[in-house]
């Protein structure tokens, strides 16, 4: 029989939340001190997506084009991580929805779980600010940490922190594919921020500050709900 125990704590509904902003605007530096700070599972799509190019030609050339990829197949990698057990305390979407399509996809996947987004923040940043970082940044393939020359560079220069193992350049982080995937954001964003807007969800921080700026920014918005 079920006999909710008066002294057992409080279980916190799912923490779900979707990071948005331009190619180079720290989603991800963000993302994993926010997963780690509030235990919930971060989805880093770019990462995902680039290990599902491995084995898909299509989805290789689009990412390293800088086009987006459909729909369809990103939407069904984001619903099988809604299901791993891990996600269950909550889920960072970092990079996702990046369309309307997506975006009414997720509020859908949310639905059939029993769970919605508590916020979705846009990260605001221009575009030659977010060029100098994508062009500065260095690579770490198997966990997708990121570093920067001369805003966050590793300890030893072109090695993880963690690993030791050498930095790569991701093959689109080159100046000429920069305007192709800025375009690719700014062109179908409009209506995913409106909706999320409309909704009461949306949450704006100023990412062209200093990386422990915006964490403060953050936190603060957490901390008032
Ligand atoms: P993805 O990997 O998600 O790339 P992106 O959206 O272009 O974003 P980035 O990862 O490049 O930037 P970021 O905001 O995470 O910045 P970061 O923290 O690394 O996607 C890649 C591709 O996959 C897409 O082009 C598309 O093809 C496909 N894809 C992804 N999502 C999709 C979707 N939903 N639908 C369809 N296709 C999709 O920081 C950047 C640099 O700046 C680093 O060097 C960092 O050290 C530095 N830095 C960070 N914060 C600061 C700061 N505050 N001050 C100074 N430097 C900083
Ligand atoms: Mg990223």
């Amino acid at each position: 029989e079920d006999i909710e125990d008066p002294k057992a704590p409080a279980v916190r509904p799912p923490l779900d939340v979707a990071f948005i902003g331009p190619p180079g605007s720290g989603k991800g530096t963000q993302a994993r001190r926010f997963a780690d700070k509030f235990g919930v599972c971060h989805v880093d799509m770019g990462s995902m997506l680039r290990s599902a190019a491995a084995r898909n030609e299509q989805f290789k050339a689009s990412i390293n084009q800088g086009r987006l990829i459909a729909d369809d197949p990103v939407c069904e990698l984001v619903a099988q991580q809604l299901d791993r057990p891990e996600c269950d305390p909550g889920i960072l979407l970092d990079g996702f929805p990046r369309t309307s399509g997506q975006a009414a996809k997720l509020d859908q996947m949310l639905s059939e779980r029993r769970r919605s987004l508590s916020a979705v923040v846009q990260f605001d940043i221009p575009d030659d600010v977010a060029t100098d970082r994508i062009t500065g940044r260095l690579h770490h393939p198997s966990s997708g940490r990121v570093y920067h020359h001369s805003f966050q560079p590793p300890r030893v220069p072109g090695r993880d922190d963690a690993t030791g193992e050498s930095l790569t350049k991701r093959p689109d982080d080159f100046p000429d594919v920069m305007p192709r995937r800025l375009a690719a954001y700014r062109d179908l964003i409009g209506p995913v921020l409106q909706r999320y807007s409309q909704a009461g969800l949306l949450k704006r921080v100023d990412a062209s500050k200093p990386a422990d700026s915006v964490w403060s920014t953050l936190q603060s918005l957490f901390k008032s709900g």
